[in-house]
């Protein structure tokens, strides 16, 4: 992605105005739609099935990575699933992209690492790191921590996956711990979290050193002043080393690392 894309433009300026609008009736109306303004360009089926948004209390297996290369060790995570919490109860497309990009970098990359995952949802990044030998925190708002505990235990994953309350913007609790590898999967879609978002990614990043794999999904223009406020604190590339890349590019996914700048 070129940051030179994510400047915010006048021509666009009635257009975010309207999705501001629209975003303060209903937030989460950009997960209900089928195609949007960054969508329209989307030719291609898509490659990860799209899930129904009424799923109450399912169980579902998936596997990373999807496409096993050269041997390389799959992990299978059983997830209970349930939109009733909130949108987080489902496993969405970016979480998926990120779960299989770590599975293909495998433990050698994750084993012995400190992870914490924002706005884990279902925590399925966090469980399949976990499972590739990281000491991982899952993290979510409070109405996602039964479903998240859940999901633990089901996969046997409580002696490497810790589940913890984490509300972007607010301070610290002293249950997290500060992490070498940050991962966040699909969580640009309300603006009024987007500096909260920010200034959790920057209370966690304290050093030039945390690694941080970003997992985006385009929806809309308005997702440009996100990348406004992030670019005060941090810089960004895409990760270009995914062989899946091309797959979900034309979901309009991007898989970002995140650097933080330096002071
Ligand atoms: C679209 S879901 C993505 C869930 C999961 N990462 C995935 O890819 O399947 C966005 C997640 O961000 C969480 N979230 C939204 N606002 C938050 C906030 N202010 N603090 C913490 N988590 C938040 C939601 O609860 C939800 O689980």
């Amino acid at each position: 992605m070129h940051s030179s894309l994510l400047v915010n433009e006048p021509s666009y300026s009635n257009e975010i105005a309207q999705d501001e609008a629209l975003d303060a009736i209903d937030p989460l109306r950009h997960f209900r739609t089928a195609k949007d303004d960054f969508d329209v360009h989307v030719k291609e089926p898509y490659l990860i099935p799209v899930q129904p948004r009424s799923v109450i209390d399912e169980v579902i297996q998936l596997s990373f990575p999807e496409k096993p290369i050269d041997g390389s060790q799959q992990v299978t995570v059983s997830l209970v699933v349930d939109a009733s919490p909130g949108c987080g109860g489902v496993a969405w497309p970016a979480g998926e992209v990120l779960a299989n990009y770590i599975a293909t970098r495998g433990s050698n990359y994750i084993k012995g690492r400190k992870i914490l995952e924002l706005g884990s949802g279902t925590g399925l990044v966090g469980l399949v790191a976990g499972a590739l030998g990281g000491e991982v925190q899952i993290t979510d708002q409070a109405p996602l921590l039964g479903i998240m505990r859940r999901n633990v235990d089901m996969n046997r994953l409580q002696a490497s996956v810790a589940v913890s309350e984490l509300n972007w913007g607010e301070r610290l609790s002293s249950e997290i711990s500060q992490p070498d590898l940050i991962l966040a999967a699909d969580c640009v879609y309300f603006e009024p979290a987007f500096p909260l978002l920010v200034e959790t990614l920057s209370a966690l990043a304290t050093c030039e050193n945390t690694e941080i794999l970003f997992c985006y999904k385009k929806r809309r223009k308005a997702d440009k002043r996100f990348f406004a406020l992030l670019k005060k604190k941090f810089t960004w590339r895409e990760v270009d080393d995914d062989p899946n890349r091309d797959g979900y590019t034309r979901e309009a996914i991007s898989l970002l690392t995140l650097s933080r700048r330096i002071r």
